[in-house]
């Protein structure tokens, strides 16, 4: 277990910056992950992890790809139905094992109509998990109905610390040191829909600030005109200790290539 969250958040600065590419489990087709060679394959040596599913996985990465792998292990809504909380475990542990994973992952839907089914299936991996020592990765708070402020996402990721995840994933937001106050367990961010790259920067750098241990952020890095730019500003924050300011001014000189 601890080997494999070590292989996933650097020992050295506790930190991690984790490439989430899973999105089309339920949204399909996606901007850029259409050819995964092309667009994610130049940002996998800037990345401590890639969060995938089992498909992307066996169809798109190369056998000899070194990058840790969070295997994404939920699904069964598609972004056509109104209730995305409908969703279910769709790779057994064992395959995970198989996959060499370092870690699993699925979304819990707190206050969402299937809220006890989700938090089951939490609860489920992390069971599982335990007898085989692989790290279970909770994302909350995803869906168009949440509400993402502190006091929401201080409650998700501490429900979901509490049922044994390992590492949280969830939204930054305004007063983000409280939930990270009140989560044991490390906080990575997501970034949601593409936003300006000082923006994002600037998400990036504040949770960080906060507390955070990292970001797995996906459309901000593969849906930026310049991704690899983007992804080694965002780690020069994460890994490096630059500021929102000097990791801006990285993007602005590499993508002009000075
Ligand atoms: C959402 O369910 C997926 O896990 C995404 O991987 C996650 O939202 C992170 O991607 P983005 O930074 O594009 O929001």
């Amino acid at each position: 277990m601890k080997n494999r969250l070590q292989r996933i958040i650097n020992p050295k600065t506790g930190h991690t910056v984790m490439l989430a590419i899973d999105h089309p489990y339920f949204q399909g087709q996606v901007s850029n992950l259409s050819n995964i060679r092309e667009s994610i394959w130049p940002l996998l040596p800037y990345s401590d992890a890639v969060m995938l599913t089992r498909g992307t996985l066996r169809n798109s990465m190369d056998t000899g790809m070194p990058t840790p792998v969070v295997l994404r292990v939920s699904g069964g809504a598609s972004i056509l139905k109104d209730d995305l909380s409908d969703e279910e475990i769709t790779v057994s542990m064992r395959e995970a094992v198989r996959l060499n994973a370092s870690a699993v992952a699925l979304s819990v839907y707190v206050g969402a109509p299937h809220e006890k089914q989700t938090l089951m299936s939490l609860s489920k991996l992390v069971n599982e998990g335990e007898e085989y020592g692989m790290p279970v990765l909770a994302v909350t708070a995803v869906g168009r109905e949440m509400v993402r402020d502190a006091r929401y996402l201080g409650l998700a990721t501490r429900i979901a610390a509490e049922l044994g995840a390992h590492i949280v994933k969830t939204y930054y937001c305004e007063n983000f040191e409280k939930v990270v106050e009140g989560c044991p367990v490390p906080i990575v961010i997501a970034g949601g829909k593409k936003i300006p790259e000082e923006e994002a920067l600037k998400n990036v750098y504040e949770a960080i600030q906060a507390g955070a241990s990292g970001c797995d952020y996906g459309r901000n890095i593969f849906q930026s005109e310049f991704s690899v730019p983007m992804i080694r500003a965002v780690r020069s924050i994460v890994q490096e200790n630059y500021t929102a300011d000097e990791a801006l001014e990285l993007f602005n000189s590499l993508k002009t290539g000075k």
